[in-house]
């Protein structure tokens, strides 16, 4: 399959949510909160099975949670992306290797978590090289803010995590600002709160770019009570 073989099964004008072949719609528009009901990880249009969920917002192309997903088959991934050319890029890795425990949700992160994932029903989160807005005047389009935070804390389930990764320092710093502001979050690293030195990971587009550029990678860790 080619990313370009998936077409949006409604036009972008009727601009429902609906979950079809691997993808998970969320429109960005006002949307009526009865329109769409969350079916329940479980359905069979999502992963038809009970195993732990995994999310990655920010997917990009989606490499770092298809390497995931191929190694770790009992866990069920979900890659959330806005920008569709990307989400087909995520699809056509799910459809090449047969990716029964990945989906792609497309859609702006926080609005589709407020609307759609249910409490607690997440074991981990991961937030790879999110868009750094490094203008303080641009601060409010970053995806990190309390109000992101605080759905963070509403979906992780006891003992959770959430996994920040960042080259850039400013945006590192704002994060442990932010998550500071939920009293269920604590670091699994000690101050600074952040490692730069972590083995198997995993890699990505930016990962690789920036590393080959060789900058620093912080790593932040945070468990939910
Ligand atoms: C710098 S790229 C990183 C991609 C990938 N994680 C990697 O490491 O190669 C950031 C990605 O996040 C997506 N993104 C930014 N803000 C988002 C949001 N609020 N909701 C969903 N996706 C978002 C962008 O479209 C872009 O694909």
């Amino acid at each position: 399959m080619r990313p370009t073989d998936l077409k949006p099964p409604v036009s972008r004008e009727k601009r429902s949510v609906l979950i079809h072949d691997r993808v998970w719609y969320v429109p960005q528009v006002p949307l009526s909160s009865n329109e769409f009901l969350f079916p329940g990880w479980s359905h069979p249009d999502l992963f038809g099975n009970d195993n732990p969920i995994h999310i990655e917002y920010c997917s990009g192309n989606g490499v770092w949670i298809a390497e995931k997903a191929i190694a770790n088959p009992f866990v069920n991934w979900v890659a959330v992306e806005r920008k569709f050319d990307r989400v087909r890029k995520i699809w056509a890795k799910i459809k090449n290797f047969n990716l029964t425990n990945m989906i792609v949700m497309c859609g702006e992160g926080y609005q589709a978590t407020k609307r759609y994932i249910p409490n607690q029903s997440v074991g981990e989160i991961s937030i790879n090289f999110p868009d750094p807005w490094p203008k303080a005047r641009h601060a409010k389009h970053r995806l990190i803010q309390s109000e992101f935070i605080q759905e963070m804390g509403r979906i992780i389930a006891p003992q959770g995590t959430l996994m920040f990764v960042t080259d850039d320092k400013l945006h590192s710093q704002w994060f442990i600002k932010k998550v500071a502001t939920h009293p269920g979050f604590t670091s699994v690293y000690p101050d600074p709160y952040y490692t730069t030195d972590l083995n198997a990971y995993g890699s990505s587009f930016f990962d690789e770019l920036w590393r080959s550029q060789g900058r620093s990678i912080y790593y932040h860790k945070f468990m939910r009570s």
